[in-house]
């Protein structure tokens, strides 16, 4: 049985890994701020006995200080003690724009809290790190993005503090670790989502039931990746890319051009059985940072052996089941 660590772990994604993990039978230690997270995500995991929760804001030194004293007291890098053998970096600010008007939003949760989790993976000779990026970091390309696409200059600082923290796990992974990956993930959907834009938009359904905002003109084309996908790839690579040094995948739907929002919204009220009228506002773009479209190529996860069994569209659909809120719940939104 493995010990291993995930940041962020009340989260969307973090708390759907920390399933997935007990259920392979390993011992998961999660650590959150509950910023964004919540104890109901969890609601699973904290039934096992292998699960354990720490609260901590891993951007904060002496937060980090009494984190490794607590952890300090079980696990330890020397030989023949019990140590942890994978950190899973998941911690950061999900907010774009919240981090584009405040440049402390990111350089904090994003950013920091990469610097805390690493002084935990070299205070306890963790050998292994892995850490979900994104397609942010690519900033805006024409055609399909490869792990090897730039220069990459991110348009908001979310992307600019991802691309910063990448930068902190490569020199990390020539000091001290044994082998870091980074994942650059597209846009994830599922159950316990805690925002984008199937959970904005019930929200402003529950709110206004027969005209919604969309922000941006609906031309936007992303690729998604239903949760469930996501996990099974970020286990896959962990299992089979097992060379020491730093690598980086892109994870996405295979030979998917992406969805764009009109055809997500069309999706949506179908499933929430509304005659709503979405209203566009004008430019391609949601808000300032938001990079309109994006398509990556996946052929370097799919040569490892892995690929996607749904496309971006099967994600929505699937995604927006799962997320329509009942009805006593969309009154309460
Ligand atoms: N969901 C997506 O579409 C998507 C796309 C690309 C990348 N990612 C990345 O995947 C990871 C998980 O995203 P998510 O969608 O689950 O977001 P989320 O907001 O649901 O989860 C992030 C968790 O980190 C916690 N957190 C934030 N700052 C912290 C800090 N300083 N110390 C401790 N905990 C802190 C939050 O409370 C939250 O529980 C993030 O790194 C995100 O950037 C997500």
């Amino acid at each position: 049985m493995s010990t291993q660590i995930i940041t962020g772990a009340a989260g969307f994604i973090g708390s759907h890994l920390a399933d997935a993990l007990l259920e392979r039978g390993d011992r998961v230690i999660g650590i959150d701020n509950f910023s964004r997270g919540s104890r109901a995500n969890l609601a699973l995991a904290l039934k096992n006995a292998r699960f354990e929760l720490l609260t901590a804001d891993l951007a904060d030194a002496n937060d980090c200080e009494r984190l490794v004293g607590q952890l300090g007291a079980r696990f330890s890098a020397k030989p023949g003690s019990e140590h942890i053998s994978q950190l899973w970096h998941l911690a950061a600010n999900s907010d774009i724009p919240a981090g584009v008007a405040d440049l402390n939003v990111d350089l904090r949760d994003t950013f920091l809290s990469t610097v805390g989790s690493l002084r935990i993976a070299r205070q306890f000779g963790i050998p292994d790190f892995f850490f979900t990026s994104t397609s942010a970091v690519y900033g805006e390309h024409e055609g399909q993005l490869t792990e090897r696409s730039g220069p990459l200059l991110p348009i908001s600082n979310y992307g600019a503090m991802k691309l910063a923290s990448e930068a902190a796990i490569s020199a990390a992974t020539s000091a001290y670790l044994r082998r870091s990956r980074i994942f650059r993930l597209p846009n994830v959907v599922g159950a316990r989502s805690t925002h984008g834009l199937i959970f904005d938009m019930y929200r402003k359904l529950a709110a206004s039931p027969s005209a919604i905002e969309v922000l941006g003109d609906g031309t936007q084309c992303k690729q998604y990746l239903h949760v469930s996908e996501l996990i099974d790839a970020a286990l896959w690579i962990a299992d089979h890319s097992t060379a020491p040094a730093i690598d980086c995948f892109n994870l996405g739907p295979s030979a998917d051009a992406g969805i764009t929002v009109r055809r997500i919204m069309e999706i949506l009220l179908e499933t929430a059985e509304s005659q709503a009228v979405p209203h566009y506002s004008e430019g391609d773009r949601g808000w300032v940072g938001d990079v309109p479209h994006f398509a990556y190529s996946v052929e370097k996860l799919n040569a490892l052996g892995w690929r996607a069994k749904g496309s971006s569209e099967d994600a929505i659909r699937r995604a927006c089941v799962e997320l329509r809120p009942r009805s006593a719940e969309a009154a309460s939104l």
